[in-house]
């Protein structure tokens, strides 16, 4: 069974179609790649997905149900979550807070706690800044504190929306063995990325989104020998 299921899905701004009848699935614990140009509308499908934005169009499943017009934090509970383009961390907040943020519609104490633990064992930086206001930290240390926090609501399936934006290359790495390791614990995810190369070389499958529509979808090696995506996408 898909885990998430998409299909005919539409997404309107105003009068402007951004996303015209996508198909698109995700299998429990699979890590697959959405590429395309700036403008494309990952970002919106990714929003459409977790609710944030009404589709004009099409189903959407999680778990074999239809979560169309559900709320966020209601699909936040089911374990479908999003780490947003910007990260839409709290800067004021220290990082401590901000992981609690994570678990906003959770109630045992000691579980979160817990978590907050696990959270500090992956990323050992984020421990040694935990009374350190949020808005204070790198680039890279907030799109850690932006992945943990969401690993706080224990996702299902964790959507990400290019996490290795603005970062220098070592940091790109850096989250990108974050990915593979979240993706070892058997979290599905579904990963936006204007770095192609990196993604589909991570993901075990792809998607090319190309002005509101998948032209492509393969598994992730097939699309990276693929000579439109390697023309399009890897700058050759
Ligand atoms: N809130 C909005 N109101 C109106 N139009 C929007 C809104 N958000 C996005 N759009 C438009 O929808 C289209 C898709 O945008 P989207 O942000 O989903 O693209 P993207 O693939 O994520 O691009 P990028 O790589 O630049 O992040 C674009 O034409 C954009 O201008
Ligand atoms: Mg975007």
């Amino acid at each position: 069974m898909n885990l998430l299921e998409a299909r005919g899905l539409k997404v309107s701004y105003g009068g402007i179609n951004a996303v015209k009848g996508i198909d698109l699935e995700i299998h429990e614990g699979e890590l697959v790649a959405l590429i395309g140009a700036n403008g494309a509308g990952k970002s919106t499908t990714l929003r459409a997905l977790v609710g944030l934005e009404p589709p004009a169009g099409g189903a959407i499943h999680y778990q074999g149900h239809s979560i169309i017009r559900q709320p966020t934090h209601q699909l936040i509970r089911k374990g479908l979550v999003l780490v947003p383009e910007g990260r839409g961390i709290f800067g004021r907040l220290t990082v401590e807070e901000n992981l609690h943020m994570g678990a906003y519609c959770r109630s045992n104490a000691k579980e979160i706690k817990a978590d907050v633990q696990r959270v500090y064992a992956r990323f050992s930086l984020l421990q040694e800044r935990c009374r350190q206001a949020a808005g204070t930290l790198s680039g890279g240390e907030q799109q850690m504190l932006a992945i943990g926090r969401a690993l706080m609501s224990r996702p299902r399936l964790l959507l990400l929306d290019e996490p290795s934006m603005g970062l220098a290359p070592l940091m790109v790495q850096k989250i990108f063995e974050t990915i593979r390791a979240i993706s070892a614990e058997g979290v599905a995810i579904l990963l936006v990325e204007q770095n192609a190369k990196l993604a589909l070389e991570t993901s075990h499958r792809g998607y090319v989104l190309e002005s509101g529509l998948i032209t492509l979808h393969d598994e992730a090696r097939a699309l990276l020998n693929n000579q439109k995506v390697r023309h399009a996408y890897l700058g050759e």
